[in-house]
């Protein structure tokens, strides 16, 4: 057993005390003497066009019923005869929370109009909702409720609400590469009742260009009122007219956007596949019914992804309409839980904080490209399109990910012991474990037994007794229990990561099993770099002739064996490298633990750098810990300075590696 000492059995009260003693002997005559101890330790390890400018109003008709002739427009051309303002004939928008799609050409304007009987008409009825709300501080108060009312008696004021999706964009029909999105749309919104002097050249109005295809106005509105959107000159090399969706409701947006929060998150890649999950759906613990009703929904989200040279994605990125014409990858309803689709999307509560989340699997991914995704919500999640209030949908910010390069990683989650792995591990395409069944029950078996044997040892110690008797009256078994369990779990199944690519070298990747043959060439790493110098631990005693200082990639176990050799006898995966478990696992471990069951961490320069990882407060995973996902703050886990310096003083023994 690779991680703990030999043989525990049951009733050996002993065992703790002689098997840390052991290690003590063990640790003095090794780095004194032998070359082995260096393996010991290590292996703990716009221009703005102007076509209505002036009075060409006319014009912006007949281009109107041209685009209607030919089928693109959904306008609604028989309010032509009622001639607003300047002789200009408005679109009319169809009703409260509908989306009202059209095409627009280069360099023209549009102008809708809001008629007041859908203003007085009622407020909708909407659902419940889900089961709580996303975030607090999500604000629905109307942004321009200053804006003056209008004093007209006859009319009543209330809030409206104006959105705008762009579903369309002019493509590219330049030469080379396409590398800039098409210009976006403005709407342009009025801040007056029966003012159509809107546009360009307009006045009285609000001016919101479009971002990422999505632009939403809210203000008080009385009477008539008027809107209008406008399409920018063409750039050379785009051809081709937009077309979007405009929708005004006196409930709440059609379209929305947080263009600031993902509220999703990367756990990890593999060659073919990647892993996300939203953020926690609430914080209520697991016996409150909010819990529990989200753990009962459906999916209620979904997904939209596209390979980063995808570019009719470029511009639409905050766009429902947008994405759900213009997307590569989609998770959407039908495909729940089905097995034969590529995203596989479910509730989990694995995590931190084990609180409700949805989790997002996507397979049939190129390897080695860079993808981008965005959570999305079809309507009110339940229900969308016309008649439902939100029924336009709903996009969050961008996250991006790079899938691996090497075969040799496989995603692994769904674990039945160690339940909250989730990340790559190292495979072989070539092995019976290429099974990712097969994988799971590998781990599983080998971590529950290890998992068995260490509880005989605890049941020695007295946990449930009364408090003066017990071991420690800050840290009870079940601490104990957890933190060698987590322990465990994150270092004999190692996160893997590609041995070749720019990105693998970052510093905190250990190598391992260098001196095997790559699954993909099928040939050995080139000589001059595995018998480069490596020195694991800069600290080891520097007698004469310290074998501490002669190691070589090929020579040392930390570069040229997996931590758990379980993984180099049945999977053999070829070199590789690993994302090392995090320090503070370890110290947790011997801070939770009684004295007596011998636990220890390495010490800086003497294995523990070939060993454990540091976690990083900038998004990157730079050491493995269960529920690690991207781009989020590990501050509230970040290990107290203070404990450690305790730790390291009090150590007794190495915990791990030996056989
Ligand atoms: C979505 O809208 C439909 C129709 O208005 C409504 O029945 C349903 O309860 C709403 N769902 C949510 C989650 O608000
Ligand atoms: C696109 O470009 C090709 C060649 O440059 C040209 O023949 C074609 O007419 C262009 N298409 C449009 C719609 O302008
Ligand atoms: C309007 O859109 C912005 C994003 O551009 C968003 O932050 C804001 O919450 C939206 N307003 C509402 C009420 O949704
Ligand atoms: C995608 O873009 C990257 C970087 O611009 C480039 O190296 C790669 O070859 C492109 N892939 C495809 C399939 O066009
Ligand atoms: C979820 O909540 C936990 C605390 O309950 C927090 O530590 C974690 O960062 C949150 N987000 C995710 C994505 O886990
Ligand atoms: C996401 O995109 C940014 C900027 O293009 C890049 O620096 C980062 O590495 C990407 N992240 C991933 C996981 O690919
Ligand atoms: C992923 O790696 C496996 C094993 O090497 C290989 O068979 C497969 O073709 C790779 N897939 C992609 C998309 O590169
Ligand atoms: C993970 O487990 C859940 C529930 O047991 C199951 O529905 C899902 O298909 C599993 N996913 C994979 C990839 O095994
Ligand atoms: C993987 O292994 C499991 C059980 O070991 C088996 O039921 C399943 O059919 C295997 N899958 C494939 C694709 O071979
Ligand atoms: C796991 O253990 C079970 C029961 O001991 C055994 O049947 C199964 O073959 C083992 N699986 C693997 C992959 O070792
Ligand atoms: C201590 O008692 C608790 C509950 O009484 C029990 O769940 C736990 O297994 C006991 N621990 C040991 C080591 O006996
Ligand atoms: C994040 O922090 C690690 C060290 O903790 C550093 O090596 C890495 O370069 C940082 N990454 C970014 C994107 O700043």
């Amino acid at each position: 057993m690779l991680f703990q000492c030999p043989k525990l059995t049951p009733l050996q009260s002993r065992f703790a005390a002689s098997c840390a003693a052991l290690l003590m002997l063990g640790i003095i005559y090794w780095s004194l003497s032998s070359p082995h101890f260096a393996y010991a330790a290590e292996l703990e390890v716009d221009g703005s066009g102007r076509s209505r400018g002036g009075d060409d109003h006319n014009w912006h008709r007949i281009e109107q019923q041209m685009l209607e002739d030919d089928g693109v427009a959904q306008g609604d051309g028989k309010r032509s005869s009622v001639l607003v303002g300047r002789a200009v004939t408005p679109q009319a928008i169809s009703g409260n929370d509908a989306p009202n799609l059209l095409n627009i050409q280069a360099g023209t304007t549009t102008l809708w109009e809001y008629p007041k009987a859908l203003l007085a008409s009622s407020k909708a009825t909407t659902g419940p909702g889900l089961p709580s709300e996303l975030d607090q501080k999500r604000d629905v108060e109307p942004q321009h409720a200053e804006l003056r009312k209008r004093q007209d008696s006859s009319s009543e004021t209330k809030t409206i609400f104006v959105s705008i999706n762009t579903c369309l964009q002019p493509t590219w029909n330049g030469t080379g590469v396409q590398t800039a999105a098409p210009p976006q749309l403005t709407l342009y919104v009025s801040t007056e009742s029966g003012n159509t002097d809107l546009g360009p050249n307009g006045q009285s109005q609000i001016i919101q260009p479009l971002q990422e295809g999505f632009a939403n106005v809210s203000l008080e509105a009385s009477g008539d009122w008027y809107m209008s959107v406008h399409a920018p000159a063409l750039p050379d090399g785009f051809v081709g007219v937009w077309n979007y969706e405009l929708a005004v409701s006196i409930n709440a947006y059609y379209h929305a956007a947080d263009p600031t929060d993902p509220f999703l998150y990367l756990v990890d890649t593999d060659n073919d596949s990647a892993l996300l999950v939203t953020n926690n759906l609430t914080q209520m613990d697991s016996s409150s019914s909010v819990f529990k009703e989200w753990m009962n929904t459906s999916a209620p989200f979904i997904m939209f992804g596209a390979n980063v040279n995808h570019t009719s994605t470029m511009g639409i990125m905050s766009s429902y309409c947008g994405w759900s014409n213009a997307k590569q990858i989609a998770a959407n309803q039908q495909d729940l839980g089905g097995i034969s689709s590529n995203v596989q999307m479910g509730m989990i509560t694995r995590g931190l904080g084990n609180k409700p989340k949805e989790q997002f699997y996507m397979r049939d991914l190129n390897g080695s490209s860079q993808y981008n995704g965005v959570l999305a919500m079809a309507g009110n999640s339940t229900d969308s399109g016309s008649g439902v209030v939100g029924g336009g949908g709903k996009i969050w910010q961008t996250v991006n990910w790079t899938t691996k390069a090497d075969g040799n990683c496989a995603l692994l989650f769904n674990l039945t012991f160690c339940d909250e792995v989730a990340y790559a591990v190292p495979s072989n395409p070539t092995s019976e474990y290429a099974n990712i069944t097969k994988m799971q029950e590998l781990f599983d078996n080998y971590t529950s037994v290890s998992y068995q044997q260490f509880n005989y040892s605890l049941q020695q110690i007295p946990c449930n007794t009364t408090s003066d008797a017990q071991y420690s009256l800050a840290k009870s078994c079940t601490d104990c229990a957890a933190a060698y369990k987590e322990w465990l779990c994150a270092v004999s199944i190692p996160r893997c990561d590609d041995f070749s690519t720019s990105q693998s070298k970052a510093p905190w990747l250990q190598p391992r099993n260098m001196g095997q043959a790559s699954l993909i060439t099928g040939s050995l790493l080139p000589d001059d770099l595995l018998y480069q110098n490596y020195t694991p631990m800069d600290k080891a005693p520097t007698l004469q002739g310290s074998p501490a200082y002669k190691q070589t990639y090929i020579s040392s176990l930390a570069t040229n064996s997996s931590r758990n050799p379980l993984i180099d006898e049945k999977i053999m995966p070829g070199p590789y490298k690993e994302v090392l478990p995090c320090e503070d696992l370890c110290y947790s471990l011997v801070q939770s633990c009684p004295a007596s069951l011998g636990f220890g961490c390495p010490f800086p320069g003497r294995g523990l750098e070939a060993g454990y990882g540091k976690r990083s407060t900038n998004g990157t995973i730079t050491c493995s810990y269960l529920g690690a996902v991207y781009d989020i703050s590990a501050g509230d886990r970040l290990f107290a300075p203070m404990f450690k310096a305790v730790v390291l003083a009090g150590l007794v023994a190495l915990v791990v590696g030996f056989a």
